[in-house]
């Protein structure tokens, strides 16, 4: 660039000007373009047009660098990678919808709002595919992008701004020739990855030797959770827009409104919104998405069915989890035929043998299937399944796909599969326990020792990033990890060479692994794999004994004393550190200097928060409650005493309601429940 020219520019003279106005039209010109090819589908020039604008743009802006905007089409990648994301607030709270797949319970949610809005007119609902990406908020400040985050735990989540600027459906600046922009907008609305791209996408990962994603949604939130923009920005996304979260400057008094205006200020919104005011409808609406989804370019699990009036909605409110006026009525789970073409042996970390059917691919719901479990001896014999049938297979969100069903089977059928009677990894003879079938090598079997890696690493244990399944076999195969502790002598030099690892993965790995010396006590005591040891007991030892050294010498009768622990527990606890070869392995931990974080026990046996006893069923699973409560210094027990400080009652309570109503024991209610966490300090969070 000619230094005199850009001295006379920055002193404004007219060829500033003139650039600053040719870089505007050009920018309004590439908006209003990519608008039409990325969220109407409907391009009016072709890509060379298109090109030639935008080179045109860039050439503007490298010449007068102080013209360069943050909303410039131009500057959607432009960040350099990141180490971590932010943790911020939402600017409103994103909740999760009430579920069911159930036709009653639609009519019956139907019948209550009907009845609760008391109204002689008939209900407005709005009905919408429910969209199974991945959740996002975005923010604008006076028309621009400030800000996007991921759902978290739906009051704060991560920042991920720089890579949804990424997304060329996602607007920069709202578009104001309909409507003008407000102050304020946050926006929720869902990242996709289309079938066709997803498909595209694992195609070439394939090929490079990567592992495919398993489904459009999780390769759309492994997209977005990118820490180098550039990595995303390469991904095919697209952000569907379908609620407002908060508004300023600008208000709607229905749902169909707010989302005619995202149109209008340039946001995709989804296909086929309807509108009806009946239950006929609703059903009708499920019915035929139901019968269209093989047929979409999306991934939907379900429909949302809301209230049109948002008068209505702020009169119905909410529970303590989810509004009271929108229900998600889900699909039942995807399920195909297909034929074993094989069964096979899985063998986890516990020495347990688990019978797999490898399958014919076959694609359920987008994503593609070729094996699923059989989980035990007595369940193959149950169901009868052989290799060569032809069989219904499940899947059910991220769960393992399952055998349902045999559906048929060729005349000259198969024998039926037997378990084998050695270990396919390390040839031992096997032990047979009630339906299991189990691998006693703890220590020699390659297979659990894969296992038992995995499970040190994983998310609730010490949660190291990049050791997973494929990690863990290749560490096992070239024998570079023989034990937990070796872990931490692994250098660059050792994995650089590995299948997959290049000098920058093998150096994240290793610190990775470093990083680790110091994890939290209950996440060390769940990372060992002691039988019986879930992450609720790591937790209950860990707040008990404070230290490591002191859960290791506890005898039976001292583990016994903490609540939740019975006869079966302490012996297992204390029989795996008996074991001299556990012992060895946690010694080979210790010596390599991993040292657990030591916790301030709760001595006393109720804690801050008291006693707490729950009974039915809650909106949330029990282990949540649980963990909430006694992240407030609750402690929860079996059953209702004199001694207890609360019952928190869901549906159907039992016995234990009636027993605290006779004891006079305090009942709350779900609600009732987090707004004492919340009191406390704490919160309810499921994810
Ligand atoms: S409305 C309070 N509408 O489904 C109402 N959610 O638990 C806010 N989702 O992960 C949600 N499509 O991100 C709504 N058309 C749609 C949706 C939708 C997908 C997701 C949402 C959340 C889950 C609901």
């Amino acid at each position: 660039m000619d230094r005199d020219l850009d001295l006379r520019n920055d002193a404004g003279s007219p060829s500033l000007e003139e650039a600053r106005e040719e870089a505007e039209s050009l920018r309004a010109l590439i908006r209003r373009h990519d608008h039409l090819y990325h969220v109407l589908a409907r391009p009016e020039i072709s890509d060379d047009a298109y090109d030639r604008l935008f080179r045109r743009l860039k050439e503007v802006e490298a010449a007068h660098p102080a013209l360069v905007t943050s909303d410039s089409p131009t500057q959607r990648v432009g960040a350099e990678p990141q180490d971590r994301f932010r943790t911020v607030a939402h600017r409103a709270p994103m909740l999760s919808l009430d579920s069911t797949q159930d036709a009653d319970e639609v009519r019956r949610f139907h019948d209550r709002v009907v009845k609760a809005l008391g109204e002689e007119a008939p209900v407005g609902w709005v009905l919408e595919p429910k969209l199974d990406g991945a959740s996002i908020e975005l923010v604008y400040e006076d028309g621009v992008l400030t800000r996007a985050v991921t759902r978290g735990n739906g009051r704060e989540g991560e920042d991920v701004t720089r890579n949804i600027r990424t997304i060329a459906s996602v607007p920069l600046r709202l578009r104001e020739e309909e409507r003008a922009a407000p102050p304020l907008l946050a926006v929720r609305g869902e990242v996709m990855m289309f079938i066709s791209d997803f498909e595209a996408f694992n195609a070439r990962l394939a090929e490079l030797g990567d592992e495919p994603y398993a489904s459009p949604r999780n390769s759309a939130a492994g997209s977005i959770r990118q820490l180098d923009p550039r990595v995303t920005a390469s991904r095919k996304l697209d952000v569907l827009a379908y609620d407002i979260l908060a508004l300023e400057g600008d208000s709607f008094t229905s749902d169909r409104a707010g989302v005619e205006a995202l149109g209008q200020w340039g946001f995709r919104v989804p296909d086929r919104i309807e509108g009806t005011d009946s239950v006929e409808g609703i059903l009708a609406y499920h019915a035929a998405y139901d019968a269209d989804r093989d047929h979409l370019d999306y991934e939907i699990d379900g429909v949302v069915i809301k209230l049109d009036d948002l008068g209505a909605r702020e009169r119905l409110g909410m529970t303590s989890r989810h509004p009271r006026w929108a229900l998600a009525f889900k699909f039942e789970p995807r399920k195909e035929v297909t034929r074993i073409e094989r069964i096979g042996i899985q063998v986890g970390r516990t020495g347990v043998l688990t019978p797999v059917a490898f399958l014919l691919p076959v694609v359920v719901g987008g994503v593609t299937i070729s094996r699923a479990t059989l989980h035990n001896r007595e369940e193959l014999v149950r169901k009868d399944i052989r290799e060569g049938d032809m069989v219904r297979i499940q899947r059910a969100g991220d769960v393992i796909p399952q055998v349902v069903e045999v559906v048929e089977h060729p005349d000259q059928r198969s024998e039926p599969f037997s378990m084998p009677v050695t270990c396919p990894a390390c040839g031992s003879e096997v032990h047979v326990d009630g339906p299991r079938t189990i691998c006693p090598n703890r220590f020699g079997c390659p297979a659990q020792l894969k296992g038992r890696l995995v499970h040190f690493a994983s998310r609730h244990a010490l949660d190291i990033e990049g050791l997973g399944d494929e990690t863990s076999g290749l560490l096992v195969d070239r024998g570079l990890v023989h034990t937990l502790g070796e872990l931490f002598d692994l250098t660059v030099a050792d994995l650089v060479d590995l299948d997959g690892f290049a000098d920058k993965s093998a150096t994240n790995l290793v610190e990775a692994i470093a990083a680790r010396r110091h994890p939290d006590l209950h996440r060390f005591l769940h990372a060992l794999g002691i039988p019986e040891v879930g992450v609720t007991v790591a937790r209950d030892l860990a707040n008990h004994f404070g230290d490591f050294d002191r859960v290791r010498a506890a005898t039976r009768d001292e583990l016994e004393e903490v609540d939740g622990i019975g006869p079966r527990m302490s012996e297992a606890i204390t029989g795996f550190f008996a074991d001299a070869r556990n012992a060895a392995a946690v010694d080979g931990l210790l010596s390599r200097g991993v040292a657990p974080r030591v916790t301030d026990p709760v001595r006393t046996p109720s804690g801050a928060a008291g006693k707490m006893v729950i009974t039915g069923t809650l909106s949330f699973p029990r282990a949540v409650a649980q963990a909430a409560w006694e992240s407030v210094g609750g402690k929860v027990v079996g059953s209702v005493s004199g001694s207890t400080d609360y019952v928190v009652a869901g549906d159907s309570p039992g016995s234990k309601l009636t027993k605290a109503q006779e004891l006079g024991v305090p009942v709350l209610d779900e609600e009732a429940f987090v707004k004492l966490v919340e009191g406390l300090g704490g919160r309810v969070e499921s994810e």
